[in-house]
């Protein structure tokens, strides 16, 4: 309407000298600008607010998807990745609809409003448009064809900045005390540095839109004049349709424009969108949505491997564990020994199904693990990981962890069977006191006591220690082993170490070898039966002997 009551004030109000006309006219024009920031602030808000809610639900919801991924499924993606594709990538998708509400109800409405507008001034001129749009659809296409897998390599390598930066971040004491702070920056300064030259790659591509759209403009303006000019010239046109014809061919031109920047950011979005939807569609390998006892709980703690054979991957050709067997019954104490890598972590992930077995059968009471509701499982099976961490928060908070019902007196009763209780007088606020993310404020042996005693919280029929004593000292680790003995006689424990000390004592003994049982017995049985067994046995006493 503005272009069209520009012309009426020149051909109608100038020409005629018409001053009331002028201010009239005039009138309807600011009239028409405030009604059009409304609707921009009022469209612009709604845009925003959809965008941002999309973006949230978003996330939480590919968040959610992230918890029930199995460990498998884990392993599939860098940290760095899932960090990337949560907030990064879920904010290119956020701008595109955000800029794209906007747009794609303007952009549309002012081309053909002005195409409208224009073609009522004068049809024949109009023409002019329709050479100049294919030219420029064609372009923008082709620019937008290059771009993409562009834009695809470009989220890439923000992964591999930010793998690099979450492993450094949650590894700083290592890197400082490696001296590895040079090569650090180097393999930073690497891959920051590739992600300037993919982004640079793309925005190559980028920055030609805004060129090829103006000359289309520019020329497209040119031939208006030139055509319509001779038109007024020859009297078939009045001067102020002239006016308002050209500002009609901007406005659609920048429509065109604003459109091909919306594909643009489309294209970008769309590799980003792409990445989070593979989160989305990642298959979850491990349910239970076919287990046939559902209803079980695990009440006495057996457990058996038959034949167990297994490997991280389908397309490794080596199992990591084959072949094994063995039984444990409700109550006792087994102990895993055997050198690192010879698949011990991975042979006790089987039991709380962290994985599933390649081959073979896991039972836990009689029933294969398969068949039972996972959380019953795990509620019954608690595993103190290798690498276990505490979360921030106090003390108390960390160990209610386990079980969020346990009363004060359970979690003294635990902290005393985990031997917690032992130095939670030397904290300056006892049970209150606030362990920082990964409780770095507490020694690595004190760290993994609290993790032990987080796990006896549970209540669990089987327990499974994972090397989970190596830093504390033996004396503790000693009345430790007593209260289990004492405390925790219905409980199958399962104790993988280090140390033939931690085990000594122990029902049965299992030594592993490069993914096979290679003995099985009691300390005395194995000194006389498994050579393996005595190999590691009396390199631990020469060491012994040489300290
Ligand atoms: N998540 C994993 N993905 C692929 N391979 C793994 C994974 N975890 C461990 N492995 C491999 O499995 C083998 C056994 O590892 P593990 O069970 O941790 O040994 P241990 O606990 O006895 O030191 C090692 O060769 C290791 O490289
Ligand atoms: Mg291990």
């Amino acid at each position: 309407m503005l272009p069209k009551l520009v012309s009426l004030i020149i051909n109608e109000g100038i020409a005629s000298g018409d001053t009331a006309y002028i201010i009239t006219a005039g009138l309807k024009m600011v009239l028409i600008a405030i009604v059009m920031m409304c609707g921009g602030v009022l469209g612009g808000y709604c845009a925003t607010k959809a965008a941002v809610s999309f973006a949230a639900d978003l996330r939480l919801d590919v968040f959610s998807r992230l918890q029930m991924f199995s460990f498998k499924n884990i392993d599939n993606f860098s940290t760095g990745s899932l960090v990337t594709r949560l907030t990064n990538d879920i904010t290119q998708v956020q701008n595109v609809i955000r800029m794209g509400l906007i747009m794609t109800v303007r952009s549309p409405g002012m081309l053909i409003g002005a195409l409208c507008m224009a073609s009522a001034i004068n049809y024949r001129l109009a023409m002019v448009i329709a050479v100049v749009i294919p030219f420029l659809v064609l372009s923008v296409f082709l620019i937008l064809r290059t771009a993409f897998p562009r834009f695809d390599k470009m989220q890439k390598k923000l992964d591999q900045v930010n793998t690099t930066i979450q492993e450094n971040i949650t590894n700083m004491r290592v890197i400082k005390s490696f001296l590895r702070r040079d090569f650090e920056i180097k393999r930073f300064y690497k891959s920051n540095h590739e992600l300037m030259e993919s982004t640079m790659n793309a925005m190559k591509v980028v920055i030609m839109i805004m060129p090829v759209a103006t000359i289309a403009m520019n020329i497209t303006t040119i031939a208006v004049v030139w055509v319509g000019g001779n038109f007024v010239m020859s009297g078939n046109m009045d001067i102020g349709d002239l006016t308002a014809f050209t500002t009609y061919i901007v406005q659609i031109l920048m429509s065109l424009m604003m459109l091909s920047m919306i594909f643009l950011q489309c294209s970008r979005a769309a590799a980003s969108l792409r990445r989070i939807n593979e989160l989305i569609c990642e298959k979850v390998d491990l349910n239970d949505d076919n287990a046939s006892h559902k209803e079980l709980h695990v009440v006495s703690g057996a457990v058996e491997f038959k034949n167990v054979s297994f490997k991280y991957s389908e397309s490794d050709n080596e199992n990591i564990l084959s072949d094994i067997s063995f039984t444990i019954d409700p109550g006792e104490i087994v102990g895993i020994i055997g050198m690192t890598g010879c698949g011990k972590t991975s042979l006790v992930q089987l039991i709380p199904r962290l994985y599933d077995v390649t081959e073979g059968q896991v039972l836990v009471d009689g029933v294969d693990v398969r068949e039972y509701d996972i959380k019953n499982l795990r509620d019954g099976v608690a595993m103190v990981l290798q690498n276990n961490v505490l979360f921030s928060g106090t003390l108390k908070e960390n160990l209610k962890w386990g079980n969020e019902q346990a009363t004060d007196e359970e979690i003294q009763a635990a902290a005393e069977t985990a031997q917690v209780s032992s130095f939670v007088d030397s904290l300056s606020e006892g049970y209150d006191t606030h362990l920082e993310q990964g409780g770095i404020n507490l020694s690595g042996g004190q760290k993994q006591r609290v993790c032990i005693a987080r796990a006896l919280l549970k209540n669990p029929k089987i327990l499974i220690l994972d090397d989970s004593t190596s830093a504390v000292d033996s004396a503790t680790e000693a009345k430790i082993r007593l209260s289990f003995r004492t405390e925790l006689k219905d409980t199958t424990k399962i104790i993988i170490a280090q140390r033939i000390q931690s085990v000594i004592d122990a029902d049965k003994i299992l030594v592993i070898d490069d993914g096979r049982i290679v003995g099985e017995g009691t300390h005395s049985q194995l000194m006389e039966s498994s050579p393996e067994y005595r190999d590691i046995y009396y390199s631990q006493m020469d060491k012994e002997v040489s300290a």
